[in-house]
């Protein structure tokens, strides 16, 4: 696991931007698996500017959310199929039909799963997933006791992530109590993880997924078997890692690996 602390949010979001605007253009037709909530709002307006001021091309872009709500109808103001026609479709020349929410009002949910996770191999499987992160650790709405390896399925939310999320609605109550989320195993099986996270809020949930157990109580932590997971994080959600100086030594060796493997160590 790369972890990579920024001085702050903003350019927390401009690093992960890079890592999609290159993807994108080695790969015009690439996979790209999109979170909501606040933390990639910053995010999706480097990804428009990219596109409005230096061309980059979405047109051969397929995507998929990483969950939505249940049930709930896709022009509810708060649906994620609403926020992300509002943050980033609208803004970029994606064709709509490439872009894939889970259907908060499926009458077959278990159909309307196992034809996500279908769509998501069809399309060549995620190429980069994106990630926010709960205050309890949760991934998508993989909450705490979810299955480390579960396909796309219903979950069901817990009283914090309904409180944590209650602002966005007319308080707890409006809150759907289910939602459609891929698995753990579906985010995975994404060929790059790109977690984010701000805030001191989130410095408990970060500690964990990072230096914490492997443990379905922080679902997160699930991103310690990934091959290429990328967590970053601006200093406040950084303030509970123990081992932060190890992590900005690997980023300083990282940047200049031939002079930092002849000199063997940190200068
Ligand atoms: C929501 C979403 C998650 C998101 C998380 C954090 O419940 N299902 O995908 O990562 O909450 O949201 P925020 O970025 O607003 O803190």
């Amino acid at each position: 696991m790369e972890v990579i602390v920024q001085p702050d949010a903003q350019a927390m979001c401009l690093l992960a931007a890079q890592f999609i605007v290159e993807l994108v253009r080695r790969k015009p037709h690439c996979v790209l698996g999109l979170a909501t909530g606040s933390t990639p709002i910053p995010l999706y307006n480097e990804l428009i500017r990219q596109h409005c001021e230096a061309g980059l091309d979405f047109y051969g872009v397929t995507t998929f959310n990483l969950d939505e709500y249940y049930p709930i109808a896709p022009t509810h103001p708060q649906s994620y199929r609403r926020f992300m026609n509002e943050r980033l479709f609208d803004h970029v020349n994606i064709r709509r039909e490439r872009t894939h929410v889970p259907d908060g009002l499926a009458s077959e949910v278990a159909a309307e799963c196992a034809n996500y996770e279908a769509r998501i191999k069809e399309a060549g499987g995620l190429d980069l997933q994106v990630l926010g992160v709960g205050t309890n650790g949760h991934i998508g709405f993989n909450e705490p006791g979810a299955s480390l390896c579960g396909p796309t399925h219903l979950a069901v939310l817990t009283e914090r992530t309904i409180h944590n999320n209650a602002r966005f609605f007319d308080g707890a109550e409006a809150v759907p109590k289910l939602a459609l989320t891929m698995g753990i195993g579906t985010i995975l099986a994404s060929r790059h993880c790109v977690l984010l996270a701000n805030g001191k809020h989130k410095r408990d949930a970060i500690a964990l997924l990072v230096e914490g157990p492997l443990t379905a109580q922080c679902p997160a932590s699930a991103l310690q078997l990934h091959p290429r997971a990328t967590v970053i994080v601006e200093e406040d959600a950084a303030g509970k890692l123990t081992r932060r100086e190890y992590y900005d030594h690997v980023q300083q060796m990282l940047a200049r690996p031939k002079e930092g493997w002849r000199n063997g160590v940190k200068r």
